[in-house]
Formats: structure tokens, sequence, C-alpha cells
């Protein structure tokens, strides 16, 4: 009798669309995988989720739990329940979580609970850093995983000291490069630049959205306010997380430019537009002088396009990105910002693309190696149990 291993893969917020998608793929290709993927809905809507899905070809996730927002422990209680009855209905042999969001976390939880096997995607990273709600998602997450798959070897570090078994750990490589590379050609034929009206090397892209950046409207205020210092020098192009858009409208900011989609823009400025899609936003990144955000992706994504990056955090989980990449973690000081954003562009607008260790666009093919021997050897130490059982 053949063996058919029912995978869940799980999807809450956005980033997550980029590192699930080639590990789908490639577990498609195996008659007797049979993976199933399962949008938490932490993000929702054509923009943050819909066009994702569509530009990485995942298609229509098979389950939509349709959690919405709401604060981290509802929202994070939802996911557990309305997870938890999933798992219970449909008992998967596996349940594969990536990154480090609430949707991570919860679901993790809930296949733990019911003693279903946890694989975790970009497991180990830390910032030591238990202020960041993502910091938490992944401490807990690793303790709950069974395969841990990692993007850099500072990780399998980490989770040695945390007590993970050296087993347990696998040195997979980056699943979100492999979507990178997969894309970069479509990407590179995205009209954006055109529609905006900028120039290759002639402008910044910024993206904010830690809560520790955006929900404090002072903070905000300055940090936009030292932007602004940047943009006199050249355009500066905000695409807006939801996160951020209520905060600015909260606090009525000033000083921003607003990019309808209509026509180029016609000066500098901090120019804010809507979230961009996957394509549209490789294509922003791939082609500006310099990249200001404080995204944990960002950073892994300039460090391959050779694009200088500020991080605009106090620390990273993603240390590679400095020792080996285009990343600069320059502190939250506005006025550091300016000098720092006018250092790089005093340099040559671009370095070479870099790629760390198994960043090479193989990272699914790694993964789903490890979980089809897992799943084979414990269908394997089943049958031998059942047979022992019997025996005596
Ligand atoms: C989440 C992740 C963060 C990740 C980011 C990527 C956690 C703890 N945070 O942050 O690690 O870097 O996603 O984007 O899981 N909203 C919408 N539409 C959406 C989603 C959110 O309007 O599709 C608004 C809601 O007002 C919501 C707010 O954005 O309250 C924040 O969304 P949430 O999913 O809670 O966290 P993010 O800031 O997106």
């Amino acid at each position: 009798m053949s063996t058919s291993f029912k995978i869940f893969n799980v999807i809450g917020a956005r980033p997550n669309i980029m590192k699930i998608a080639p590990i789908v793929a490639e577990m498609r290709r195996y008659p007797e995988l049979h993976p199933v993927v399962v949008h938490t809905g932490q993000h929702y809507g054509f923009a943050m989720s819909q066009v994702f899905l569509e530009q990485l070809k995942l298609g229509e996730p098979d389950y939509n739990l349709q959690v919405g927002s709401g604060s981290h422990h509802a929202q994070t209680a939802q996911i557990l329940t309305a997870f938890g009855n999933l798992v219970q209905q449909e008992r998967p042999d596996l349940i594969l979580v990536v990154g480090d969001v609430n949707s991570t976390l919860a679901c993790s939880l809930a296949g733990a609970k019911e003693c279903i096997p946890i694989a975790h995607v970009e497991a180990g990273l830390r910032s030591f850093d238990r202020s960041m709600p993502e910091e938490i998602n992944r401490v807990v997450t690793d303790a709950l995983s069974e395969l841990l798959f990692t993007t850099e070897e500072a990780a399998a570090e980490n989770l040695m000291r945390e007590g993970v078994s050296e087993q347990k750990i696998f040195f997979a490589g980056n699943v979100m490069i492999d979507s990178l590379f997969a894309a970069l050609e479509a990407a590179r034929r995205s009209p954006i630049l055109g529609q905006l009206g900028v120039k290759r090397r002639q402008y910044a892209v910024l993206t904010l959205h830690r809560p520790s950046n955006v929900d404090d409207s002072e903070r905000l205020l300055a940090t936009l306010n030292a932007v602004a210092q940047i943009a006199n020098d050249l355009p500066v192009i905000f695409p807006v997380h939801p996160r951020t858009a209520d905060r600015l409208a909260e606090s009525k900011i000033a000083n921003l430019q607003k990019w309808n989609g209509i026509g180029p823009i016609d000066n500098h400025g901090t120019w804010i537009m809507p979230p961009a899609s996957y394509l549209d936003f490789l294509c922003l990144m791939d082609s500006s002088a310099m990249v200001i955000t404080d995204s944990g992706g960002i950073q892994e994504e300039t460090t391959c396009l050779g694009v200088p990056c500020l991080t605009y955090r106090e620390n990273t989980e993603r240390p590679i990105t400095v020792t080996q990449g285009t990343n600069t973690v320059i502190g939250t000081a506005p006025e550091n910002l300016v000098a720092e954003a006018r250092r790089v562009l005093s340099q040559s607008p671009y370095s070479h693309p870099a790629q760390p260790p198994l960043w090479d666009g193989h990272a699914a093919t790694r993964i789903v190696t490890v979980i089809r021997k897992y799943l084979d050897d414990r269908v394997r130490k089943n049958n031998e149990n059942v047979t022992s059982l019997i025996i005596s």
C-alpha cells in the first residue's frame, strides 16, 4: 500500500507567501505528498494578500480562516482556535510554518498540542530583543518544532544554545531568495518605474511598519522629517503598509506627497503610495539607489540585489546581511538616518550582489528532501512498533 502524506502549509501575513510558494511548488512534484495551503487571514484583501498569491503562482488557498486584524492576543487566540479545529478535523501528517508572525506562533502551538510534528522554516533567527513581538514568536515556534530549517549559520548556534538537538536542525538556505530569483526577470519588466517617472539609481525606497517605529506619532513625525531632508536630494518612494497608513491618517503628518497612480511624480520629496505588489516592489528595490527599512525580509532581498540597505532598527536577527551583504543597522535616531543616507548616496550607488551560503534559489528543494525522509522514517518506525507489538 502506498503512503500519502498530508502537509499543512501556513500563510498568514504578506511575507509568508514568498516563503511558502517555492516550498509548495516543490512538494507538488511528488505524488506521495499532498500539500494543503491554509491561509489564516492575518493579512487580507487584494494588495496585502491576493496579488501575492497570484504573482507567486500559489493560487487560492485550500482553506482561509479569515481571522483578520486585532490585538496580538486576540489575533493569536483566534488563529489558535480556528486552526486547532481544522487540525482536529483534517489530522495532517506535518504542519509547515514560516517566519515569525502571529500566525506562525499560533499554528505551531495548535499543531503541537494535537501532537502533529511542526517544521519551521527560517528557524533560529534572534534579535535578542523580546520587546519585538516577532522575537517571542520565533522562540516559542522553535521550541515546538521537530524540524528546524535555518537560513544562516548563526541560527543553528542560537538554537543549540537554547537546547535544541542538533539532529533537528537543517541548514537549508533562504526560500525568500528562491522566490526572488524565480521572479527577478519578470520584476524587471514591471512598468512601475515609468509610471512613477523615476530613473534607475535616482530614487530611494522607504518602508516602515514596526510598531516601535510607527505607533508613536511624535516618533513617526521625527522620522518623516528626517526622510524629508533626504528627499531634498532625491525622491523617496514610500509604499505604505496599512498599519502605517492608519497612523499617518490619525496624526495628520504633513510633508508627504501622494502618488495617486496617475502620471509621473513631479519633483523630489517623500511620495507615499499604496502597498506595492511583489513584482513592482522587487523592481523598485532592484533599481533604487538605496532602501531604508525596518523589515526583516527586505534586508535579505537587498543583499541579494546588491542594493545598499539602511535598517532603521536597533538590531537585526539577520546578521549575515551585515557581515556579508549590503545592510547597515543604523539604530533609530532620526538624525543618524540623514547622515547615513548621505554617506550611502555619496558613495557608489550600488555594490555587487552578495550571495550568502545556500542563498542560491534551491532552498525549497533541500527542505522538501528532508521532509520526505522524515515522513518516510516516521512511517517505518510506526510499522516496526506495530510489528513488534503483534509479535510480543
Ligand atoms: C505583521 C507581522 C510582522 C510582519 C508584517 C509584514 C506579527 C506580530 N507581525 O505585522 O512581523 O513583518 O506583518 O507585513 O505577526 N491591516 C490591514 N490590512 C491587512 C493587514 C493588516 O489593513 O491586510 C492593518 C490593520 O489595521 C491591522 C494592522 O494593519 O491592525 C496591523 O496588521 P497585523 O497583521 O496585526 O501586523 P503587521 O503590522 O502587518
